[in-house]
């Protein structure tokens, strides 16, 4: 069914400029807004205890050991962001061709998530990544062949076993981005049957093999170590039908919520499962694309606190319920609790 718009009175009847010409009717009329509550913060995790590592490629971002991360989610709580999503730099001698440090229960990501819900309990929601890329001495997301092809059925089997080692150690959601088929259904089921039955998954369900991810792979220490790239399992960045599918498999299989990867380019596709599926859509405004801005502001091209809260309120004009963004912190102290 075509929506027909009203009938607009013509000009001057109608001066779309006369709601605009002060800042209470602009304020009245915003169709969107921003809150703390929309922003998931991710944070990179080191070994070793006081350290504080800056990223070269994501200026202002820096990898903490777990007592940092705990700090880190103190302030959240403070600023009133309710997500965190955790990423692990895996020490070299800990990776291996299969991954399996993702299996063990005393790994960094589980010493930070239970160090984090010991501190916070329930103040904060705790997101956890799925996926190899952090564990592997190749650096691709999942069990390759000896071509090199990543294995879908056996990385699936894998990504079980890091879903409920996550989840023993306290993750609220699980976060696959691997984009390996038929994972959703796989984790839904071993979460069910392990008891875990309040815990969510938020899938990444529309992520693009994407130039945008550099600093990220820098941050977790897989760039150096990745050869080739991941187009055999992340979505062509010329597809949007295909994101619908990908993202109505997922729904189907039992995820809570879908993400959308990277997330400014890709705005059309957040607009369009929206619109298709009616469910709670996040993005990820990814590493680049903090670097981008980063850049422009640092080449005096754009005021930074101008381009986050601007880039933040277009996720949620697009549909989104939240974007995890490295910004989350400098733009919650931004809103100083109030919506923007
Ligand atoms: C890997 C993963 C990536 C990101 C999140 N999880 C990179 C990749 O797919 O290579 C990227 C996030 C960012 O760039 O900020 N499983």
């Amino acid at each position: 069914m075509t929506q027909r718009l009203p009938t607009a009175a013509a000009f001057p009847a109608t001066r779309l400029r006369r709601t605009r010409a002060s800042a209470w009717s602009r304020a009245m009329h915003r169709e969107t807004q921003l809150t703390p509550a929309n922003l998931i913060w991710p944070l990179f995790v080191t070994e070793g205890s006081g350290v504080e590592e800056p990223i070269t490629s994501l200026p202002g971002v820096s990898r903490w050991s777990v007592d940092g991360i705990v700090a880190r989610a103190k302030e959240a709580v403070d600023l009133g962001i309710p997500c965190l999503a955790l990423f692990p730099n895996t020490q070299s001698d800990r990776r291996s061709e299969d991954g399996r440090e993702a299996l063990n229960p005393g790994n960094l990501m589980c010493r930070a998530i239970r160090a984090i819900k010991d501190a916070c309990g329930d103040d904060i929601g705790v997101l956890t990544d799925v996926a190899l890329d952090p564990y592997t001495s190749h650096g691709q997301d999942g069990l390759i062949d000896a071509s090199g092809y990543v294995l879908n059925d056996a990385t699936v089997e894998a990504l079980v076993g890091q879903s409920l080692n996550q989840a023993a150690a306290g993750a609220d959601i699980i976060a696959p981005s691997d984009m390996m088929d038929g994972r959703i259904a796989a984790i839904r089921a071993a979460l069910e049957g392990s008891g875990h039955i309040n815990i969510q998954i938020m899938s990444y369900a529309a992520k693009y093999a994407s130039a945008f991810y550099g600093p990220f792979r820098d941050a977790v220490g897989s760039r150096g170590l990745l050869k080739g790239d991941k187009k055999t399992y992340q979505m062509d960045p010329a597809n949007a039908e295909e994101a619908l599918r990908e993202v109505a498999m997922d729904l189907a299989e039992g995820a809570d919520s879908v993400m959308v990867k990277p997330g400014l380019p890709y705005l059309d596709i957040v607009r369009a499962v929206k619109d298709r599926f009616e469910v709670p859509v996040f993005a990820y405004q990814v590493s680049g694309e903090y670097a981008m801005i980063e850049a422009a502001v640092a080449a005096g091209a754009g005021d930074r606190d101008a381009l986050v809260l601007e880039t933040l309120l277009a996720f949620r004009r697009a549909g989104c319920s939240g974007v995890l963004t490295y910004h989350a912190a400098h733009a919650a102290r931004l809103l100083g609790g109030r919506p923007y």
